[in-house]
């Protein structure tokens, strides 16, 4: 009987397409789900003639599959990623390559990586990025851990890769143990700034100029021509451009302010604020998610706190583009930090990481795929020690042309009172990292003062304690 290439467990909807995403480009897949229901349905839909073999058991799967074994477990992330794989222990050997497919908390993914180290099991995590779409036809993948396993697995996931505009396929062996979902990680956070800034500028121009969505739609369809041009932009269109079956009305409009979230954005900040790397456009956004499901509160106090009662008196040509050349700046501003927490990260766990290949497989496939990766690739490999993004030729000289539009876009924002969060953020960042002198001065001052914790000086070398009273 035909053995099958891989096999895949969980055949929820990012389990099902990948497994249909395998099939399609050739090999055998067979498929394991804790109902069997689940994987009798996918078998049905898929129709015969198909290189599918369903499964019913974990260890029918393991005997039906070739050697080694490849499995590749797409399982909600957390507990149920431990009890598969122990469940699954008995049935594979040394030399058997496990892959974890879902978010998983990086650190999990290194405590189960350590935990199968002396048993041959090769252990890989692999980030998925793309969503449904991406699964099917074309995700970006992050894979960690095992080199030995991506050895084998490389082929495989090179064909069911997307494939950047270059033709090569967009997945790449990130490094060991946890850093393929370390990298994922930080992906989403990046994800999160990303549609926040583009939340934000879709506010202030409704709020000052009061369009539509249907015409903010034609705005963000023009922006995806240029220099923004990214998948978060064309679907921003597409959801404005959306019209509500039932009410007749734009569908954004009638969709609930309060943005749900799943951990990956959080969890960027958190051990950002960890290893000491300042993501402050990535915290706003997870801030913002944060803020915006206390709809109840939000309510109430829009009837008590005052704020500015204003219109927008300026040319409204004007500030589309203002707001064009701020999304871009802030952009440009929230991928740098991304890029400078990758870079501190590969330090701290000594990953290895390759920035430039990092950015190479994000061009197509993953959620974050735009325009401006193909210059962050060519940033990085130009100079694959770069300390910060911003300092790269390219994007110096895009933020030297944009920052007075972020500062102009930020200042409106302020004056009709329209929380530009992110923006600010971002453009914070980028003053304080460009200042040779910024006012810690003080603060290590404070510090003496209250709690005798010393100071340097700019004038000589040493540690200096004054008393101050
Ligand atoms: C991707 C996405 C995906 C993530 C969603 C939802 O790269 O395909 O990042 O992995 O699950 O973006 O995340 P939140 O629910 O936290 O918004």
């Amino acid at each position: 009987m035909r053995k099958a290439d891989i096999g895949v467990v969980g055949l929820g909807v990012m389990g099902h397409n990948l497994a249909l995403n395998f099939e399609r480009n050739g090999y055998w897949v067979a498929l394991y789900n804790r109902t069997a229901e689940k994987t009798r349905k996918v078998l049905a839909d898929a129709g015969p003639e198909r290189r599918l073999i369903g499964t019913f058991s974990l260890e029918e799967l393991c005997a039906n599959l070739e050697r080694p074994r490849r499995i590749l477990l797409m399982v909600q992330a957390g507990q149920a990623v431990d009890d598969m794989i122990t469940s699954l222990r008995p049935f594979l050997q040394s030399g058997d390559v496990l892959i974890d497919g879902g978010n998983s908390y990086f650190q999990d993914t290194e405590r189960r990586h350590e935990a199968l180290k002396d048993t041959g099991i090769l252990y890989v995590g692999m980030g998925i990025s793309g969503g449904e779409e991406g699964a099917l036809w074309g995700p970006s993948l992050m894979p960690g851990g095992s080199v030995e396993a991506w050895k084998i697995l490389a082929p495989m996931l090179q064909k069911i890769a997307a494939k950047a505009e270059d033709g090569e396929p967009c997945v790449d062996y990130i490094g060991p143990r946890g850093a393929g979902h370390y990298v994922k990680m930080v992906h989403n956070g990046i994800e999160y700034a990303d549609m926040q800034l583009i939340a934000e500028t879709y506010d202030l121009l409704r709020h000052a100029l009061g369009l539509s969505a249907p015409q903010l739609a034609e705005i963000f369809a023009e922006w995806n021509q240029g220099e923004l041009q990214s998948y978060l932009i064309q679907i921003t269109a597409e959801v404005l451009r959306k019209i509500d079956e039932e009410t007749a009305q734009p569908l954004v409009d009638v969709i609930l302010d309060e943005a749900q979230q799943k951990g990956t954005g959080k969890w960027t900040s958190q051990n950002a604020l960890d290893i000491g790397a300042a993501v402050p456009t990535i915290s706003a956004a997870v801030d913002m998610r944060i803020l915006s499901a206390l709809k109840q509160e939000r309510l109430q106090a829009s009837r008590v706190l005052s704020g500015p009662i204003r219109t927008f008196q300026g040319d409204s040509t004007h500030l589309i583009h203002l707001a064009r050349q701020a999304l871009y700046a802030s952009k440009i501003i929230a991928y740098a930090q991304g890029m400078g927490l990758l870079r501190q990260a590969s330090q701290e766990y000594e990953y290895g990481l390759k920035l430039d290949r990092l950015a190479a497989i994000w061009r197509a496939g993953c959620i974050i795929r735009a325009r401006l990766l193909s210059n962050i690739t060519l940033a990085y490999e130009h100079e694959p020690d770069l300390v910060n993004l911003l300092l790269a030729p390219a994007f110096r000289e895009a933020l030297a042309s944009r920052h007075h539009a972020l500062r102009e876009v930020i200042k409106i924002g302020i004056e009709l009172g329209v929380p530009m969060m992110g923006m600010s953020t971002a453009l914070a960042y980028y003053d304080a990292y460009r200042s040779a002198r910024l006012p810690a001065n003080l603060i290590q001052a404070q510090r003496d003062y209250f709690g005798a914790h010393t100071y340097r000086r700019l004038d000589r070398e040493g540690i200096f304690h004054t008393q101050w009273t």
